[in-house]
């Protein structure tokens, strides 16, 4: 193949969220268009490579033609400090941590939303699928934040928003025993605006699972105002949905998107790779 025919084509899938990407490994390793994939992810929040099938060394190395692996990439680290290998989402575990951290994918979230800087953007290849379930979904909060009236944004970006392990602990464990909670409250916790005004120019509404309270607001009204934005960004119009088969890779932006999977069976044995690209900025 010449340098010529390397091209890349993208469809959108939804109005507001979502481009299928037709391209060929050996175009997307070359890392030729890697700064048009960026500002691709940045305007869809969502592309879908379809049943491109790559191996764990390729969609390490296509990772890195976009950015800086991150450190939350979790899987093994080779003696040069790069990423060796791939974090493997999966529950062919026997370990509640992993079923507790699996269940939470289940509920709308921004990776790392407790850290200074959240990671840019996750990759993940399908490499075996849920029988029932197991779909992933993703909500464009830009284009969400943007449908409000101007006079209810303006008053958001006032707003701070703590984001709590223990908020998130509480959901999947609505009863704890003092000892788990106490064990949730030490978890992380960060207090972040509301709305995320991007470097970029856009804005974005940062809400999900891990939102505990909008700081200095009645617990009743703030607990009024998380429902109703992360049920406002969820709308449809704002989702894509999408339903895995066995080499599809998506990628999304993790700093202007939530997502969640839906419900599967966790020990059916879905297998997804992941690689993650480290955050460019903090939420501000
Ligand atoms: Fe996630």
């Amino acid at each position: 193949m010449t340098v010529a025919e390397m091209t890349i084509a993208a469809t959108e899938l939804t109005p507001l969220i979502g481009s299928r990407v037709d391209a060929d490994i050996d175009t997307l390793l070359s890392g030729r268009h890697s700064q048009e994939i960026r500002a691709l992810l940045s305007e869809r929040g969502v592309l879908v490579f379809p049943g491109i099938a790559m191996t764990d060394e390729q969609q390490l190395a296509f990772t890195g033609t976009l950015g800086t692996i991150a450190d939350e990439n979790n899987g093994t680290i080779g003696p040069d400090g790069k990423p060796q290998s791939i974090y493997k989402v999966d529950a062919a575990q026997d370990d509640q941590h992993a079923i507790r951290r699996l269940r939470n994918n289940f509920l709308w979230h921004l990776d790392g939303s407790m850290h200074e800087v959240p990671i840019l953007a996750s990759i993940l290849s399908a490499k075996r699928v849920a029988p029932v379930g197991g779909e992933t979904e993703w909500a464009n909060c830009c284009a969400a934040f943007a449908a409000l009236p101007e006079t209810e944004q303006q008053e958001l970006e006032k707003l701070r928003v703590v984001h709590a392990n223990w908020a998130l602990a509480g959901r999947q464990n609505p009863e704890p025993s003092y000892a788990e909670f106490q064990q949730s409250r030490r978890g992380p916790s960060k207090s972040q605006p509301l709305v995320w005004k991007h470097a970029s120019g856009r804005k974005s509404l940062v809400v999900g699972s891990t939102a505990a309270y909008v700081e200095g607001m009645d617990p009743l009204e703030s607990q009024d105002l998380l429902v109703r934005l992360r049920d406002w960004a969820t709308q449809s119009q704002f989702v894509y949905r999408h339903e895995w088969k066995v080499g599809d890779m998506v990628m999304w932006d993790n700093t202007a998107t939530l997502h969640r999977a839906l419900p599967y069976e966790l020990n059916c044995g879905r297998l997804m790779h992941r690689t993650m690209l480290k955050g460019e900025e903090s939420i501000a």
